[in-house]
């Protein structure tokens, strides 16, 4: 094994103890059918069942959701009067579907208008572009005032929008409306090459990026808004996040990803004699989200994936959380990084990246900046008696050359606390998208991150800080499949007001409650438990927490620690005394292999088998051996001793509160009894007896597998199970039937259950 290979062994296990644990497994797994039978989601896929959606404006003003798809355009209510869909069909322009098609672009997945852009214009229109068969086009869209549900295209208002929206459908693109200007950042020409930052359609002329490598490079846009400095509207700014291509640091040859928070004045006009019609305040800076290793052998996360602005109650600078990913040959990872506001402005206030020496390595710059600093925007402080810089039109050219050979800041913005809040590896998805919730519960304020993944999921974590080190510590408190199919997750917007998340994929919009806090179960424990910043109990019921709400109801809550057994003391802690739990009986069969189930709610918590045999006073811990093996589903006797006869509990443990999950008393049939009863197999063809008994198909399985990997044990025979489901479909059924076995029972009720349970057994459970 090369160094490369050895370091990437060591990268994934030290992530792997980063990213693993029991913590790594959602506490909470909701199926697509139970989200839809609880209403906790509801779904709208469009007339024709397929939305191809690209676009989604949540208008909070006017309670209404407005969403852009392949030639179509819609809009939907939020208030009581129900959703009452209305759609709009705008297709390309005649002729440019042939003409696309001409051109060699795929019919069925490009030649069509892909509305990528709606903004609200103005109180009574929305701004909305197309991908118009790779000829871009925008119009204005009639909605009417607050409370009307109109919608209609000014049919007059179509015109091109080259610059404005991307050709492609899918290519990376942002978008923001500032002022009655579009600021976008995309490949504007039909091949995808040319990268900009443009802005348009306002008075002024339309202002744009010199394609230059050393300001662009192969860009990536994930996200584009308007991010005040200060109180002084004339400082105001519009900020870029998106990565890009870098020249490898050792300056080898190839190329590396980076990612970037680039920024533009509002009121930048471009120069006089230099820079005419092009930014002249452009600068940007490399975002960092790694974690941190001895001797600087950090693991960095540099592909951004997506940004979400979390706006604070005080109206201040939003904080900034990113998602991020790393994908090298030895691992796929994710990270979300947060940064704050004034850690970015400290970055555009320090040293230029410069490029010098030898061998051309960055360093700070060292020279004397021109006045005004290059990247300042012009205002109160530029405009000093004798220098009247109060357009940047009246900048000095040196400035402006300067800001043109300077665009990188020298020093990357760092994440708070200096590493990511999360980091995820050895998904079996890929995370898209980041919304974050800021949640006030009894123990002080927590994050909840909605996190948007390509198989139609999405994840709802809380990460904080623990302890005097202030070690991360995530919780998954849900995965939510959203959409029946594995889906990538587009577009994801929250409703504080509404306390919704509405979740875009290609196929339609999903309308998703933040929480239903029921669902966590009926007694005060299994809601401490949950941890969710969103529920508390209140004295009857898991119910959504309100700091707000003004009378001060009885409030049990602990989402640091999730410890019921201080938190719900005289409460309905709802894990049963031991007596309280009925005992199944199970029969398992002599010098057979028998299994005991035991699949506790939340896989966070420790399980403990405790046996209580016969004679005995009090019930023993199960000594487990290479004969009884516990699994993560329960308790495995590879060979069946006449002595295992008992009651046998499984008890919880989790955060240091106790629960009787099951009890179940096992009888031992002998094996001279079972000759009797089942002296031979069937033969090819005959009937399977309703209760075969169990055979000698369990240890070829394990063979199969190999003993080391047990637990997945009960993962294969569902497949087995559900495979011989499937063949029984047809006419013949083969002798081997695990139905009637212990193992085969069990592994029905797994197949059968959570994710796959019908609305009408989720009412019954
Ligand atoms: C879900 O909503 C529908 C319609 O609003 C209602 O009829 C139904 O009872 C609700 N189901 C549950 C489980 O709340
Ligand atoms: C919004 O803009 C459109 C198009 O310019 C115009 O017709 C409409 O009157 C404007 N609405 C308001 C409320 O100004
Ligand atoms: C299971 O029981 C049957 C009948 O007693 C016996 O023939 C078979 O060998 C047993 N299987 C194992 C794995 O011991």
């Amino acid at each position: 094994m090369g160094l490369g290979g050895l370091l990437g062994t060591l990268l994934v296990t030290l992530l792997g103890t980063l990213g693993a644990g029991k913590s790594s497994v959602p506490r909470l797994q909701l199926s697509f059918r139970d989200l839809l039978a609880t209403n906790r989601s509801t779904l709208f896929l469009g007339p024709r069942g397929r939305l191809d959606l690209r676009a989604l404006y949540l208008d909070e003003y006017r309670d209404r959701l407005f969403l852009g798809g392949r030639d179509t355009l819609y809009s939907l209510r939020l208030d009581h009067a129900g959703p009452d869909p209305k759609e709009i069909l705008w297709p390309p322009r005649p002729g440019q579907k042939e003409e696309c098609i001409l051109k060699g672009r795929d019919p069925q997945s490009e030649c069509a208008n892909y509305v990528r852009v709606l903004h609200p214009y103005n109180r009574t229109h929305l701004l909305a572009c197309g991908t118009g068969a790779f000829q871009p086009l925008c119009a204005l869209i009639a909605v009417g005032h607050r409370g009307e549900h109109a919608f209609s295209l000014e049919r007059a208002s179509v015109e091109g929008g080259r610059g404005r929206c991307p050709h492609e459908p899918d290519s990376p693109f942002s978008s923001a409306f500032v002022g009655g200007e579009l600021y976008t950042g995309l490949t504007a020409d039909f091949l995808g090459r040319e990268a900009v930052l443009f802005r348009s359609g306002g008075a002024r002329p339309a202002l744009r990026s010199d394609t230059d490598q050393s300001l662009l490079h192969d860009p990536r846009f994930v996200g584009a808004a308007l991010i005040p400095d200060s109180g002084d509207r004339d400082n105001d700014k519009v900020y870029f996040f998106f990565s890009e291509a870098a020249a490898l640091p050792d300056g080898g040859s190839g190329q590396a990803v980076v990612s970037r928070v680039g920024r533009v004045c509002v009121n930048d006009a471009g120069g006089q004699r230099v820079l005419v019609n092009k930014w002249s305040t452009f600068l940007k800076a490399r975002l960092v989200c790694s974690v941190p290793a001895p001797g600087g052998a950090d693991t960095h996360f540099d592909q951004l994936e997506d940004v979400f602005l979390l706006r604070t109650k005080d109206g201040k600078s939003p904080e900034v959380y990113a998602l991020f990913s790393a994908v090298s040959a030895v691992f796929q990872g994710f990270a979300v990084c947060a940064y704050r506001m004034a850690d970015i402005w400290e970055v555009f206030h320090g040293p230029f990246a410069h490029r010098d020496g030898p061998r051309h390595q960055w360093g700070p710059y060292g020279g004397k900046v021109p006045f005004p600093r290059p990247g300042v925007c012009p205002s109160k402080t530029t405009t000093q008696p004798g220098r009247p810089f109060g357009s940047t039109k009246d900048y000095p050219d040196d400035v402006l050359q300067f800001t043109r050979a300077h665009p990188l800041m020298f020093h990357p913005v760092l994440p708070r606390h200096g590493r990511p809040l999360l980091v995820k590896t050895h998904l079996p998805y890929r995370l898209l998208q980041i919304v974050v919730d800021r949640v006030e519960a009894e123990d002080g304020a927590y994050d909840v991150i909605f996190l948007g993944t390509d198989a139609g999921s999405v994840l709802k974590v809380i990460a904080f800080q623990t302890g005097k080190s202030g070690e991360p510590e995530e919780v998954i408190l849900e995965e939510l499949q959203v959409f029946k199919v594995p889906t990538p997750i587009i577009e994801m917007e929250i409703s504080v007001k509404r306390q919704t998340l509405y979740v875009g994929s290609p196929l339609g919009v999903a309308r998703l409650r933040l929480h239903q806090c029921e669902t966590y179960g009926s007694a005060c424990a299994e809601c401490c438990l949950a941890r969710d910043p969103y529920c508390a109990w209140d004295g009857h019921t898991c119910a959504h927490y309100q700091p707000s709400s003004g009378k001060r109801r009885f409030r049990r809550q602990d989402i640091r620690h999730g410890n019921p057994a201080l938190q719900c003391l005289g409460q309905s802690l709802g894990g049963e005394a031991p007596g309280d739990v009925k005992a199944t009986v199970v029969y398992g069969t002599e010098h057979n292999s028998t299994f005991l189930e035991c699949r506790p709610k939340s896989p966070q918590a420790a399980v403990h088998w405790f046996v209580q045999r016969p004679k005995d006073q009090q019930p023993d811990q199960v000594k487990t051996d290479e004969r009884i093996l516990q699994t993560e589903h329960g308790l495995l006797f590879r060979r069946l001793n006449r002595l295992d006869v008992g009651t046998y509990s499984c008890k919880t443990l989790e955060h240091g509160f106790a629960q009787t999950v099951a009890k179940l008393a096992l009888e031992v049939i002998g094996a001279e009894q079972l000759e009797g009863l089942f002296p031979r197999e069937p033969a090819e063809g005959e009937a399977t007896p309703r209760s075969a008994p169990t055979r000698a198909w369990y240890k070829d399985i394990l063979q199969l597998i190999g003993y080391a990997n047990l637990p997945r044990v009960e993962e294969y025979c569902e497949r087995v199970w559900c495979g011989d489901r499937y063949r029984r479909k047809g006419k013949h059924s083969k002798g081997k039937s695990w139905l009637g076995t212990e193992l085969g029972k069990k592994a029905k009720s797994r197949a059968q259950g959570e994710r796959n349970r019908t609305p009408r057994e989720v009412e019954a459970t």
